[in-house]
């Protein structure tokens, strides 16, 4: 019953004000909460994600569907999909969040859809963000593919409430089609992501096979530049977010290192709000016989420490 009632004190309506193609495969999808949503989100952390139904929405012509996801962007949809922002703005006395999301299937492929002024039904702000931990103010911030959503509005969160933290994100992506941000230009010509100039982060990129910024996986780069380095130091904090084999890498970096780390993890979810255990995690846990017990990344997550998760 509880469970119940909280969850409808967080169920509302978002009307899209923006929708624009990033990628091939990647989008941004801007939405105004209404008076109900914008009060949920008045304390609202990076990490934290919407569980959007994406069930009412129609499919587009099979012309504008990937031709890989034909015949599975047409399964029913039964359940809601969680989705990070990337960016949150107050627009009057109303919030609006960006969403970039890669189209991957059922849902997302009837996201694209959207117009300006058609209505979307969610369910947030769901799970635990990040914490920032303010004893130590050299962030560290990675993402690998479709975990940048969290990592850029972490990167504004920091430079708006923290400004003397020092912030530095690390990008990665499998190539240039699969970076989900704009690229632009600083006035020397260097490349940029607008979505961390814009406020004042430097950022690297990689890409695993080179087509754009450094080759390589993320966590190699960002291993090359701080060991040894000043971030080896108890002032240093990493926060993560992206596929789990990057998470294991980084998890195992910041062992190494002796640095602290906080993982955005990720799930099948069905419920997204603790009821039916589909989003299990393996958790170190002392209290527990065998030393471990399982976490649910909707409700304890999806942001846990680094140490306490067990990466089989
Ligand atoms: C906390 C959280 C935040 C997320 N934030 C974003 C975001 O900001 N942008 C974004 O594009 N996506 C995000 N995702 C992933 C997104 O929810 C899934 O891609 C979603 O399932 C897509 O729905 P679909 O119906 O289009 O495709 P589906 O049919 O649901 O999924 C397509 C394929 O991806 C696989 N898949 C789906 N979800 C996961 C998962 N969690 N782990 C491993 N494989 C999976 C499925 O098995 C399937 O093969 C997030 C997931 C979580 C748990
Ligand atoms: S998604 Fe149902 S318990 Fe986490």
């Amino acid at each position: 019953m509880k469970h119940r009632s909280a969850q409808s004190s967080r169920i509302f309506t978002a009307v899209v004000r923006q929708h624009r193609i990033i990628r091939p495969r990647y989008r941004l999808l801007t939405l105004e909460l209404d008076a109900k949503g914008s009060a949920a989100f008045a304390s609202v952390m990076p990490g934290q994600f919407v569980e959007i139904d994406a069930g009412p929405l129609s499919l587009p012509q099979d012309k504008d569907i990937p031709a890989e996801l034909l015949d599975s962007a047409k399964r029913n949809i039964m359940l809601r999909r969680p989705f990070s922002f990337s960016a949150i703005r107050h627009k009057g006395n109303k919030f609006e969040i960006d969403i970039s999301y890669h189209v991957v299937g059922p849902s997302t492929v009837r996201l694209t859809t959207l117009v300006p002024g058609d209505s979307l039904n969610l369910i947030g702000p769901l799970g635990n963000g990040f914490r920032i931990d303010q004893s130590r103010p050299i962030a560290v911030l990675i993402a690998g593919g479709m975990g940048a959503p969290p990592i850029q509005h972490l990167a504004a969160h920091l430079k708006s409430h923290h400004p003397d933290m020092r912030v530095t994100a690390f990008i990665g992506a499998r190539s240039l089609d699969e970076i989900p941000f704009d690229i632009g230009t600083d006035p020397d010509g260097g490349i940029i992501f607008p979505a961390f100039s814009s406020v004042g982060v430097p950022h690297a990129m990689t890409t695993d096979d080179g087509s754009f910024g450094v080759k390589g996986f993320v966590t190699q780069l960002v291993e090359k530049l701080l060991v040894p380095g000043p971030f080896q130091t108890d002032k240093a904090i990493l926060y993560a977010c992206g596929p789990e084999p990057m998470l294991t890498a980084v998890s195992r970096l910041a062992a190494k290192i002796g640095v602290h780390c906080q993982l955005s993890m990720e799930r099948m979810m069905a419920c997204g709000i603790g009821l039916c255990q589909s989003c299990a995690i393996k958790t170190r846990d002392p209290q527990a016989e065998d030393g471990w017990s399982y976490r649910l990344c909707c409700k304890d997550g999806p942001v846990l420490d680094g140490k306490d998760v067990i990466f089989d």
